[in-house]
């Protein structure tokens, strides 16, 4: 199958180009490059054959123009909730007009779309609300799983906005176009090829700075650490895409939650003791104690549909996760220090 993935340099996208070459599919990439560390990933790429458009996706001229796919991925956005407060146009403009505008190619080649959203589409203050008196001084535990059905009423963040239009945008072309779709809700997602930074990609920030012994902030909810996520191993993400493209016809036109449920999840504190246990190094932490707006103090998916529909579920736990993510920054650590 020939397959374009969007934001095919970025952390998820090169995971799954790399994954789906594997499997034998003519794959591209379509990236500018703008996040700090997707050159990196482009060099992986071009290693295995896989060529990248360096196009803007709001550029819509130059995206008609390219070849006929027979399946988008749609991995392209600026992933970061806390840039979304002030670089509004940017992130309307790449994250909801580039899905407009892969809609468009996707109409035009009679073609389908696998999007990337995100748990973000979900309302932070009923997020808040499942947790709101046990938090700051107790450890929290897993109460409720969020699935399907859960709020999506503001607020949000302009980032979870976004996400939430392009499922919207998606659901009306498939109406009124026919075109076939699935949109997997990812919650955290970490692994290989992910370029930490304090606002995005924190797990392999976290490994990071214990490996070159770089202090940390514990920030919000009380500046404890106590927050919680559930985390998706990247490796099990790339399964589930591989699986939703083999049986495409038998369950399009759904959107999906995925995380990594009970079966990964961590507290930022855990997340420290996991990290100073595999780097054998300890740093320093500081506390802010006030929560950004678009902060939640946690998060756990319910998978049960995702896995009704694949028979899937993550194989990979936290200790997994933090295994592969060290290996990598360790095998890579001279070049990467350019990029983190
Ligand atoms: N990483 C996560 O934990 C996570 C969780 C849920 C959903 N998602 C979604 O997964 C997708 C990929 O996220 P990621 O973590 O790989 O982010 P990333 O920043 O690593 O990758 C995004 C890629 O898009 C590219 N890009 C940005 N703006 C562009 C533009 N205007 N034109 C062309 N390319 C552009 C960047 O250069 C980058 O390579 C996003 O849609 C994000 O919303 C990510």
């Amino acid at each position: 199958m020939k397959i374009l993935v969007t934001g095919g340099c970025g952390f998820v996208g090169a995971n799954i180009c790399l994954h789906l070459k594997k499997s034998n599919h003519n794959i591209f990439s379509l990236d500018n490059l703008s996040r700090k560390g997707s050159s990196f990933n482009l060099k992986v790429l071009k290693k295995n054959n896989i060529k990248n458009f360096n196009i803007d996706i709001f550029n819509y001229n130059k995206i008609k123009k390219l070849t006929k796919f027979d399946l988008i991925i749609d991995c392209c956005a600026e992933a970061a909730v806390e840039v979304s407060k002030n670089e509004i146009d940017r992130v309307i403009n790449t994250n909801f007009i580039g899905t407009l505008n892969v809609l468009k190619k996707i109409k035009k080649d009679k073609s389908k779309i696998i999007f990337i959203s995100s748990s973000r589409v979900n309302s932070i203050e009923e997020i808040n609300n499942i947790v709101k008196k046990k938090f700051l001084k107790n450890k929290l535990k897993i109460t409720k799983k969020i699935n399907e059905n859960f709020s999506t009423l503001k607020p949000k963040s302009i980032y979870g906005l976004t996400k939430f239009a392009s499922e919207m945008l998606i659901e009306e072309f498939s109406y009124a176009f026919k075109i076939k779709y699935i949109i997997n809700r990812c919650g955290v997602i970490a692994g290989p090829l992910q370029f930490g930074k304090v606002d995005q990609g924190f797990v392999s920030l976290w490994i990071w700075n214990h490996i070159i012994k770089k202090k940390l902030k514990y920030i919000g909810y009380g500046g404890n650490g106590h927050q919680i996520r559930d985390i998706l191993h990247i490796y099990d993400l790339c399964d589930l895409i591989e699986l939703q493209i083999k049986n495409f016809n038998k369950n399009n036109n759904t959107l999906f939650t995925v995380g990594g449920s009970k079966s990964s999840y961590t507290s930022l504190i855990e997340l420290t003791k996991k990290c100073e246990k595999i780097t054998k190094n300890k740093i320093k932490f500081s506390k802010q104690s006030k929560s950004s707006i678009y902060d939640i103090p946690y998060f756990i998916t319910d998978n049960s549909k995702i896995q009704r529909a694949y028979n899937w579920k993550p194989k990979r736990n936290m200790k997994q996760i933090i295994k592969d993510t060290y290996n990598w920054l360790i095998v890579n650590k001279k070049q990467l220090k350019r990029y983190l």
